[in-house]
């Protein structure tokens, strides 16, 4: 179970405020709840963690034979078209063991040609997902890779190994995928990019890694029931509630700093969550993040001095999935016989828990979110949790958490740019 705690945001914020302004949190979560408020009819993804057991199932049956009739899957997609799933196969390395390569993040020509150059030779599938069917990075390694695959598997082998995730009813790739015959999986009309991990989006590159989805879908619902609660002690609630009350005090950004590297996808993830969903009308937290102990050693100093301007959400699991202990040395030329017999977990912590109190005592708001190991159930309970946060902290803050009109900007000029026909 996910906790937080609070307590070392005074004296920036008294928690008594937190408990003062909890009614209007609790009004954002209940509107939320009963499908109500700005983006209402974006609000599909409170179902995703109640996706039936057939559903996961069949993820989970394409995902077992994209393994056994491939060495790799590429997965073609953009934004929330692929950050969850990226998240969760590297939160996972446990779990997923097979090969799964991202493509159509990006527009450079030495990324996409050294993809070719890797995919050639082998045995792969592609799985392009776009909601609209529109976005040009993803379309534009589409085309490479499907040449790249109709060589090495030929034309009509080609159509067999490649799956679309999209909105079925609209968009030029449904009937791209419908014309040749690929498999699909839909994107519910009501789900947003950045919120649909744990639709087919998030969870089938997911079950091609070797990710049980049922579990993250499992652990999903209980955070589910835990963080709509209206209650205030709701968790969810309370970190909102942190955030948008020191963001109006002046805080500018937030940064996601974990001691897991695993994690660190996941932090890219919820960067796009609240990015996305809080940056508009001049207003929002500016969602940044650090993987420590690495970049103690770039951020640090920043961190323990540099602008006040600033709240520290540290992200952590009490419990490493591996551990190792530490050896005494023959001779004890490297000075660190104190620390034999003790783990590298307990070494990680005591830098975490000595971080924490170092930037709080210069003078940083520091939030903490504890999980109990990095698990798909947990990782899927992660996912909830920020999502209701966010949509409750975008709703505190008077914005649509469920729109994003500020990506189309440069969407339209790089299109003038290149001479796109317009559509009539
Ligand atoms: O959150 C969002 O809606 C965006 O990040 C989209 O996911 C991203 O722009 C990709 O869009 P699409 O899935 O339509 O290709």
């Amino acid at each position: 179970m996910l906790s937080l705690d609070c307590s070392r945001v005074s004296p920036h914020l008294d928690s008594r405020a937190i408990d003062a302004a909890s009614p209007l949190a609790l009004e954002a979560l209940r509107s939320l709840v009963r499908r109500e408020g700005p983006g209402a009819g974006m609000l599909g993804w409170l179902d995703l963690p109640g996706t039936d057991a057939r559903d996961a199932a069949r993820m989970a049956d394409w995902g077992k034979r994209v393994q056994d009739e491939n060495d790799c899957l590429v997965v073609i997609g953009i934004g929330g078209s692929y950050l969850g799933a990226r998240a969760a196969i590297e939160a996972l390395p446990g779990e997923a063991r097979f090969p799964v390569l991202f493509a159509g993040t990006n527009l450079s020509p030495e990324y996409h040609a050294r993809l070719i150059e890797t995919l050639a030779g082998k045995r792969f599938a592609l799985c392009v997902i776009s909601k609209s069917g529109a976005t040009l990075e993803p379309a534009i390694a589409l085309r490479l890779a499907r040449n790249a695959l109709a060589e090495s598997a030929g034309a009509r082998d080609a159509s067999k190994r490649i799956t679309a995730v999209t909105d079925r009813d609209t968009g030029i790739l449904g009937a791209t995928a419908a014309r040749e015959g690929w498999q699909t999986f839909g994107i519910p009309r009501n789900v947003g990019g950045r919120f649909s991990v744990l639709s087919p989006v998030g969870l089938l590159p997911c079950a091609a890694a070797g990710i049980p989805v049922a579990d993250v879908l499992e652990g999903a619902r209980t955070e589910l029931g835990r963080s709509t609660r209206i209650d205030a002690s709701n968790d969810a609630v309370r970190y909102a509630l942190a955030r948008h009350l020191l963001h109006e005090r002046g805080a500018a950004i937030e940064i996601l700093s974990t001691f897991h590297p695993e994690l660190a996808s996941f932090a890219e993830w919820w960067k796009q969550l609240a990015g996305e969903s809080e940056g508009k009308d001049g207003r929002g937290l500016f969602p940044a993040s650090a993987v420590m102990t690495t970049d103690l050693h770039s951020l640090g100093q920043y961190l323990q001095e540099g602008s006040r301007r600033l709240l520290e959400t540290f992200l952590v699991a009490a419990a490493p999935r591996a551990d190792i202990v530490l050896d005494r040395a023959g001779a004890d030329d490297d000075g660190l016989d104190y620390l034999a017999g003790r783990s590298l977990a307990e070494v990680n912590r005591c830098a975490f828990e000595g971080t924490r109190e170092a930037h709080a005592d210069g003078g940083l708001p520091v939030v903490t979110i504890e999980m109990p190991s990095i698990t798909p159930d947990s990782l899927g309970g992660l996912f909830v949790f920020f999502e209701v946060a966010v949509a409750v902290s975008a709703r505190l803050l008077g914005v649509n958490p469920f729109d994003q009109p500020g990506v189309e900007e440069y969407k339209s000029r790089m299109c003038r740019l290149l001479g796109k026909p317009q559509t009539p």
